[in-house]
């Protein structure tokens, strides 16, 4: 049994589906609050299998321990959390609480349950302002704002765990940029009230629910002056946590791995991926660069090929295709029901 916090989310319900496909069963810990139910009937009506699911919050310890002893898991994917930037500079001690006190708590009920495999979702973020590019597993860590700095938090937590128990099996992956959703149009990501990120404003223009894209910043030095990021298929990074399942499996230990694809991508480009997916322009215009954001950034993927035996396969056209499927069948995202 795998126990998944935070599945009912974006990166969550497409991980569930491939679990589920995968033959494991899959318990879901959820208090959806960024979220919804629906996303979980879909992951059941895709799979054809049903989900184990329990509402409580990862931040208090008696529910947490009595959700993992109920469920009889014997590993935990842990990707509840909250993820804006934006909201992390304004509210930062509402992302201490749920990323940092969260995971504390959820690694306290493990341990008093025996449970000692974890894959934690960390972020690119936590690179910083890049020293080189490609990022390797190695770049210097630094975090630009409070989000990442939680992420950070948690990483150190997590080592200084293994350090002091080497049994533990913990998985750490840095992810990229993730878009795209399952294959079916039934799940995919829906952002509550305006996108902070690209591909959902640029598919929500698509779909008609918002008039332009505001692009920010045509200045930056990259080859087309937008900024360049690695965006990776969510489903080729759901894959990423049954490869690091598996890795984790063999052996105690520690790793941190990358999930991206090691192509940079601009703004531009995915705008034009868009236009070809759904067959209509996307209207934007050029405005001042975004506060906080970095020219360009992407990944080194070796060391998850070497050590997951696993590479991200879904090209950009296929990311845009499926993002306009859901976008398109679910205009609303869930609440299109
Ligand atoms: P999401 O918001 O769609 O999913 C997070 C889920 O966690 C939601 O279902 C939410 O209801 C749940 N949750 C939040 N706080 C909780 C709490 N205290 N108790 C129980 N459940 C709680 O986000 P996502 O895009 O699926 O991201 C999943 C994880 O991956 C997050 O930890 C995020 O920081 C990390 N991550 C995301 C991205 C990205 O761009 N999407 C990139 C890098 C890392
Ligand atoms: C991508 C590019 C923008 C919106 C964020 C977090 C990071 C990680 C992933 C969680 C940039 C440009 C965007 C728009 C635009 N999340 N853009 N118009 O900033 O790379 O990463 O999400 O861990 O921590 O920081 O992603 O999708 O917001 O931006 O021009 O309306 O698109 O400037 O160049 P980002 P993004």
């Amino acid at each position: 049994m795998i126990f998944v916090t935070g599945g009912a989310g974006y990166i969550g319900s497409h991980t569930c589906v491939e679990l589920l496909n995968a033959g494991h069963d899959v318990t879901v810990f959820d208090n959806f609050c960024n979220s919804q139910p629906e996303a979980l009937r879909r992951v059941e009506r895709i799979t054809c299998k049903q989900l184990h699911v329990i509402k409580g919050d990862i931040c208090n310890l008696a529910e947490m321990k009595h959700a993992l002893q109920i469920s009889g898991a014997h590993a935990v994917i842990h990707f509840a959390g909250l993820k804006a930037v934006g909201d992390s500079e304004e509210h930062p001690l509402q992302y201490y609480e749920n990323n940092v006190k969260g995971t504390l708590t959820l690694l306290q009920a493990m341990m008093s349950c025996g449970i000692k495999t974890i894959v934690f979702s960390s972020s690119a973020t936590v690179y910083g302002i890049p020293k080189f590019l490609p990022y390797t597993e190695a770049h210097p860590l630094a975090a630009t704002n409070t989000y990442g700095q939680t992420k950070l938090t948690v990483e150190h937590m997590l080592h200084d765990l293994y350090r002091s128990d080497t049994a533990w099996h913990i998985g750490i992956l840095r992810y990229f940029n993730p878009v795209g959703a399952h294959a079916s149009g039934l799940i995919g990501e829906d952002p509550q009230g305006t996108p902070n990120n690209l591909m959902p404003f640029v598919a929500q223009v698509a779909v008609g629910r918002r008039e332009f894209l505001n692009v920010w910043g045509n200045d930056y030095d990259t080859p087309d002056g937008t900024g360049v990021r690695d965006y990776i298929h969510v489903v080729d990074l759901a894959l990423g946590h049954l490869a690091a399942l598996n890795r984790l499996q063999t052996q105690a230990q520690c790793l941190t791995a990358n999930l991206g694809t090691g192509i940079g991508y601009s703004v531009l480009d995915m705008v034009r991926a868009f236009e070809q997916a759904c067959s209509k322009p996307i209207p934007f215009q050029f405005s001042p660069r975004r506060a906080g954001d970095i020219a360009s950034y992407f990944a080194d993927p070796k060391l998850a090929a070497e050590l997951l035996n696993w590479q991200a396969k879904r090209d950009l056209a296929t990311m845009c295709q499926d993002t306009w499927r859901w976008q398109s069948q679910n205009p609303l995202g869930y609440s299109s029901v």
